[in-house]
């Protein structure tokens, strides 16, 4: 049997001592001693006699075609190419209070059969939650420990007389093993955990979900060890205050990685949001300063709408407010808007906002955003059925979005049967005296 001990590893040098020190000695990193198993030299010995793995001719492997389980949320299965793998392990990672939990007693429900364990709540805060989710699957059965050893045993035991379908390991935070001396937390400890789990979920071909919190920061702790460890990482994000939840998957071996579930969070959980018209709000009459673009969310377009509220500034610095894009973005096209198509918006305080609370990213939003400045400075609604689309140049020329075809195929979809593109006016100044003069 392998004897093993723990020690300080430092992450930077490799150096390691028995006993905490906060500094590592040879390189002087602070923090980077983390608490490691380390196997004594006489079974290290043991695995160099034994006889090595063999290299296998890759044409010899044959080709396996692998079998997804559904998890009955479409979006959720979206991100992750199709369904959950077996053994797949996947952290889901996002700030307290997101939604990990919920989400994650949902797909419980869905599934036939399976273990959700906390080392967070108590049995009966969860049934709390589960109640409110309207959760009824008699083959749902909790778990509350934190000892890692003892839940391994627990899976093991329990998966012997029954077929689990997924595993929740809720938070990867809360767990420690006894083999280790640091408190649960450490990056020691949520490593050493997430290992065991990674170990036993292969081994027993089991989905198993865990979840880590991020901290301020935005690093789940034991942030880049985890995140190599396990097959998938799925970031929860969204405004807490509004509820809109994205689900992006930042690493996926199993499937894509530029994909993002939409939800929203309702008074009975997430709500997978498949209508790609969320953000937009329904004015009855086109509204000044309201445009509609597409972005991309990934691979994935999305229509949004842009609001802008301009009025004159009682100040020498006019404000230049943006929420849901780039604030220096939003400069460069004010200051081509003033240079190049005659708006005196420098005396203006401008007000941009994204509808539903989605961050653009990409340049492609440009000319919705322009747009929507200019009608708000002229006080005219752009036609209802108009979407703009294009990236907006220093000389005010209008370019081509990426993936336009796929977004123009969305928004005609959408009934956006005019669209505002490069192919159509080549400068952001003919846009503004064909569409708003
Ligand atoms: P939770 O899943 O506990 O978050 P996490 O596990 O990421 O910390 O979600 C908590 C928040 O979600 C809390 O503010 C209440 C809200 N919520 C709803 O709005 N509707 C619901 O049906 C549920 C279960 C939670
Ligand atoms: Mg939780």
């Amino acid at each position: 049997m392998a004897r093993s001990h723990s020690q300080y590893v430092c992450q930077q040098c490799g150096f390691s001592q028995v006993g905490w020190a906060g500094k590592c000695p040879e390189c002087a990193a602070w923090g980077s001693l983390v608490e490691t198993i380390i196997s004594s030299p006489s079974s290290s010995k043991a695995d160099k006699s034994s006889p090595a793995s063999q290299p296998i001719p890759l044409h010899s492997i044959r080709s396996s075609k692998t079998k997804r389980l559904s998890t009955q949320i479409p979006e959720l299965d979206r991100i992750l190419g199709g369904g959950l793998v077996p053994g797949q392990v996947t952290l889901l990672a996002g700030e307290p209070g997101i939604g990990k939990s919920t989400i994650l007693l949902q797909l419980c429900q869905k599934l036939s059969s399976s273990l959700y364990i906390s080392g967070e709540e108590s049995v009966s805060q969860i049934k709390l939650r589960a109640d409110r989710l309207n959760i009824k699957n008699k083959n749902l059965s909790l778990l509350e420990e934190t000892d890692v050893d003892s839940i391994l045993a627990s899976i093991r035991s329990y998966s012997a007389t029954r077929k689990l379908q997924v595993i929740i390991i809720d938070s990867v935070q809360t767990l420690s093993t006894a083999d280790l001396s640091g408190m649960a937390g450490s990056v020691g400890q949520v490593r050493e955990s997430a290992f065991r789990l990674t170990q036993l979920a292969k081994e027993l071909s089991l989905p198993v979900f865990l979840v880590g919190h991020v901290t301020k920061e935005g690093a789940v702790a034991g942030p880049a060890t985890l995140a190599h460890m396990v097959d998938t990482v799925l970031w929860f994000e969204g405004d807490k205050d509004a509820d809109l939840r994205l689900l992006r998957s930042i690493k996926n071996r199993f499937g894509p990685t530029d994909e993002i579930g939409i939800f929203t969070m309702a008074d009975r959980g997430l709500l997978s949001v498949t209508d790609e018209n969320i953000f937009i709000s329904d004015h009855a009459q086109p509204v000044p300063g309201s445009a509609v673009t597409c972005t991309l969310e990934g691979t994935r377009p999305v229509l949004v709408e842009i609001q802008s509220l301009v009025i004159p500034t009682k100040t020498p610095f006019p404000k230049r407010i943006a929420q849901g894009i780039d604030p220096k973005r939003l400069e460069v096209i004010l200051a081509v808007l003033s240079r190049r198509c005659a708006l005196p918006v420098y005396e203006k305080d401008v007000f941009v906002n994204v509808v539903g609370g989605i961050s653009i990213k990409e340049p492609a939003a440009d000319l919705g955003v322009a747009l929507s400045v200019a009608s708000a400075f002229f006080n005219k609604p752009l036609a209802k059925n108009l979407l703009a689309l294009g990236e907006v140049g220093l000389s005010g020329e209008i370019r081509s979005a990426t993936l336009q075809a796929r977004r123009a195929k969305l928004a005609r979809r959408r009934g956006f049967s005019k669209l505002v593109t490069h192919q159509r006016v080549p400068t952001l100044k003919e846009a503004i005296r064909q569409y708003l003069k």
